[in-house]
């Protein structure tokens, strides 16, 4: 038999949670659901016994920067011929917007990391001189990455437009994302990112880095694959992303790995909302959700301000 009393006492948590449901316990009760997705993401992307994923491998966390570099030297002579094969040229428009929404200033300051054969830089100078009566002003632009290979690509690119590396709109320099090694703190106006944060062994040490080098009010600005949301899409996008895209890189590129491996990583990135959880974790600012999908969500841009 049920006792008034024990009733009164099996409803009494569920009023006292009703009653004490303000503004600040809902407000809190969301931070704190932020702060475990983000810590179930970052443990999804390192475990405590030191490895990692390299698409859907395990590998040891000390071997990942190393394939990743493998990956990157073996598709650098065809890097732009592949992206648009495999996004029939898509990619550009979302470069265009990723720098449209940047909406760079003719003093703008940019640190674009990642930055391989140089398609940001570019639309970056290309964006300030329309934006400028044809001048590039005080802009400059460091393309920031860990392949060599793909930067030697970059700057053959600008030479030939007249660019030339350490002038004084760009500069190409070698290095990890994770450091940032000799780029001061509150240097930079801007950062970018485009298809490269997947990519690094820890992406809360790339977001932290960023952080440092922006100067406060400075910016910044991810574009990299999201996820599918409406589910039909995301079934017809994975028939092509697995079944397709690796085949492309074998016939473009005689490369099959190298494509597996994009698709893979694709998966492995965190969620549109996860990421603006580990930007906002390591003191960014966004407005409004802190991103927005392009395609579908094939690919996304993260914003968010250092102020
Ligand atoms: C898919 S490409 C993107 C290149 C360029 N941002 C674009 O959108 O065309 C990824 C780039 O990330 C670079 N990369 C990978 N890991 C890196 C790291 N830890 N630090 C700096 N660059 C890295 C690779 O060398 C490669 O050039």
């Amino acid at each position: 038999m049920i006792r008034p009393s024990s009733l009164a006492a099996a409803a009494r948590p569920l009023l006292t949670s009703a009653a004490r449901a303000t503004p600040a316990t809902t407000a809190a009760a969301a931070a704190t659901a932020a702060r475990l997705s983000t810590t179930r993401m970052l443990r999804d992307q390192h475990d405590a016994s030191g490895t990692t994923h390299f698409g859907f491998r395990t590998v040891r966390e000390e071997d990942k920067e190393s394939l990743v570099r493998g990956v990157f030297s073996s598709v650098a002579d065809n890097y732009d011929l592949m992206n648009d094969a495999m996004s029939g040229g898509v990619h550009r428009c979302w470069k265009s917007a990723f720098i449209e929404r940047l909406a760079p200033a003719p003093d703008t300051r940019l640190l674009d990391v990642a930055g391989g054969t140089g398609d940001i830089a570019l639309r970056f100078l290309d964006y300030v001189r329309e934006q400028n009566g044809g001048a590039l002003g005080a802009a400059h632009v460091t393309v920031f990455d860990i392949n060599p290979e793909m930067l030697r690509v970059g700057a053959q690119r600008f030479s030939k437009l007249g660019l030339e590396n350490g002038g004084p709109h760009v500069s190409f320099v070698e290095g990890n994302a994770e450091e940032l090694a000799g780029i001061e703190d509150n240097s930079m106006d801007a950062y970018t990112i485009a298809f490269g944060i997947r990519n690094c062994t820890h992406i809360d040490r790339v977001i932290r880095q960023a952080y440092r080098v922006l100067k406060p009010g400075g910016r910044f600005m991810v574009l990299e694959f999201g996820k599918v949301n409406n589910p039909l899409l995301s079934t017809l996008y994975d028939a092509y992303s697995f079944r397709v895209i690796p085949h492309l890189g074998q016939i473009l590129a005689n490369d099959r790995d190298s494509y597996q491996y994009l698709v893979e990583s694709i998966r492995k990135f965190p969620t549109q909302q996860q990421f603006v959880d580990m930007m906002k974790h390591e003191g960014f600012q966004v407005v409004g959700q802190g991103y927005e999908d392009l395609t579908f969500g094939v690919a996304t841009i993260w914003s968010g301000w250092k102020l």
